[in-house]
C-alpha cells in the first residue's frame, strides 16, 4: 500500500475532534501539513500533531507534492476557493459542510472535481450513524412502503452566546439552515428522494449574540413536497431553551410509509423506533452488529463514546475511496442537492411563496 499525505486546512474544533482521530484509523494515512489563517492555532495544532510543515496560506499548502488528499475545515466563505485550489493541483478533497456559499458555487465545485477526475466528499458527517444507514438499508429493501411523510427536528439550547463566524453571514453564508439543517435536509434526500418544491421561514431572534451583531438565522422551517409524492417537515433551532445545547439535544428524524413508520434519533446510534401498519405502536428495533461501523473501517464500536466514534469512519470512507479509485459515499453533488435547498428557502422566506427546486 502507498503512503498517502493529507492536509488539513483550518486546524480549529471539528478537525480535532472528527478528522484526525479518523485518518488516524487509516493505514499508511499520514497527515503531512497543515494551514490555518490564525498562526496561534497553527502552533497549537502543530504542537499537538507533531507536524511541522505549517502555513498560513492553504495555496502553499494544497500544491504541495506530499500532499494527496485535503481536507477543508474552515469557516464555509473559504471552503470554495480552498477547494478549487486543491482540485487545480490534483487533490483529492474532503470537505466540511455546507460545502459553499450557494448552490450556484457548490455545483461549480462538483464539477471541477468530476473535470479534474479526483475524488471528492460532503462532511455530512451523520450518514455515519449506524442507525441511520440501517434506516436506509431498511427503506431500500421496501419496508416503509410508500413514503408518506417525512419529519425532522433538530433542537439546542444556544442561548445568546457569542458563536463566532458562525453569527456572521459574510463568513457562514447562513446559520441554523446550513450549520444543523444541512444535515437534516442530506437526509431526506437520501430516504425519500429528491424535493419538488417548498416553503420556509427563517428567523433570526438574537440580532445580538455575546455583544456582536448576528446577521443569520437561529431558527428555520421548511414544508416540502418531494417529486414522489410524499411531505416533509423540517424544523431547527439554536433557542430551543433548556434542550441541552450537546450531542444528546433531541435530533429527530421520523418517516411514515404505507408498511410503517420509523423514528431514529442521533442519540440512540444502535437503535431505531419501528411501527408497523396497523399495529399496537412503535417499539425499539436493535441496529444488527454489522451495521455498527462502516463498510471498510478498521474501527472498533466498542472502544470510547459511540455518539462520538462513529464520526471517525467519514475520514476512513474518504480514504478508502481514494484507494479503491471509485467515488466516495456522499459527494460533492450530495452536498450540491443540498444547497439548492437551502438556496430555496432563503428565497421562499424572502418572498413569503412556494419555490421550486431546480429538478
Ligand atoms: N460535519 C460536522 O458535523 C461539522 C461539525 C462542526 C463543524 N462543521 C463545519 O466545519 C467547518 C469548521 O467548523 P469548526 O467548528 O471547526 O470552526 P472553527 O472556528 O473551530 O475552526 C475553523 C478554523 O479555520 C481557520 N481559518 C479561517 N479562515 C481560514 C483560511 N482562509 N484558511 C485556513 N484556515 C482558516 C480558523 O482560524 C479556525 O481555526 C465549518 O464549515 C462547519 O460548518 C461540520
Amino acid at each position: 500500500m502507498k503512503p498517502l499525505g493529507v492536509a488539513i486546512i483550518g486546524c480549529g474544533g471539528i478537525s480535532l475532534q472528527n478528522h484526525l482521530p479518523g485518518l488516524a484509523l487509516c493505514p499508511e494515512t499520514k497527515v503531512v501539513a497543515l494551514c490555518d489563517a490564525d498562526a496561534n492555532t497553527l502552533q497549537r495544532a502543530s504542537q499537538q500533531t507533531g507536524v511541522t510543515a505549517i502555513s498560513t496560506r492553504f495555496e502553499d499548502t494544497v500544491t504541495r507534492d506530499d500532499v494527496h488528499a485535503v481536507i477543508i475545515a474552515t469557516p464555509n466563505l473559504f471552503h470554495g476557493p480552498i477547494a478549487h485550489a486543491a482540485i487545480a493541483a490534483g487533490k483529492h478533497v474532503l470537505c466540511e459542510k455546507p460545502i459553499a456559499m450557494n448552490y450556484a458555487e457548490a455545483k461549480g465545485m462538483a464539477d471541477a472535481a468530476e473535470k479534474a477526475g479526483v475524488r471528492h466528499m460532503t462532511a455530512f458527517t451523520y450518514r455515519f450513524v449506524p442507525a441511520m444507514r440501517y434506516l436506509h438499508h431498511l427503506v431500500q429493501r421496501g419496508d416503509l412502503g410508500q413514503p408518506y411523510h417525512y419529519r425532522s427536528c433538530r433542537l439546542q439550547d444556544w442561548g445568546t452566546r457569542n458563536v463566532g463566524w458562525r453569527q456572521q453571514k459574510r463568513l457562514a453564508g447562513t446559520g441554523e439552515i446550513g450549520d444543523m439543517l444541512s444535515h437534516r435536509i442530506d437526509f431526506a434526500f437520501h430516504l425519500v428522494g429528491p424535493m419538488k418544491r417548498l416553503v420556509a421561514g427563517l428567523k433570526t431572534l438574537t440580532p445580538v449574540r455575546g455583544g456582536l451583531p448576528n446577521d443569520t438565522d437561529d431558527w428555520v422551517a421548511i414544508l416540502a413536497e418531494f417529486t414522489n409524492g410524499a411531505s416533509g417537515v423540517l424544523e431547527s433551532s439554536k433557542l430551543a431553551s433548556g434542550m441541552n445545547e450537546g450531542w444528546r439535544s433531541p435530533d429527530r428524524v421520523e418517516i411514515n410509509g404505507s408498511e410503517g413508520s420509523f423514528s431514529f434519533t442521533t442519540g440512540s446510534w444502535n437503535e431505531l423506533l419501528f411501527g408497523k401498519t396497523g399495529g399496537p405502536g412503535l417499539a425499539a428495533l436493535p441496529v444488527p452488529r454489522e451495521f455498527h461501523v462502516w463498510p471498510g473501517s478498521p474501527r472498533d464500536p466498542g472502544v470510547g463514546d459511540p455518539l462520538i466514534s462513529f464520526r471517525y469512519d467519514q475520514a476512513v470512507e474518504f480514504i478508502n475511496a481514494i484507494r479503491e479509485q471509485r467515488p466516495c459515499a456522499i459527494t460533492f453533488h450530495d452536498g450540491a442537492r443540498m444547497q439548492g435547498v437551502t438556496d430555496a428557502a432563503l428565497k421562499s422566506s424572502e418572498t413569503g411563496q412556494w419555490v421550486n427546486l431546480l429538478s
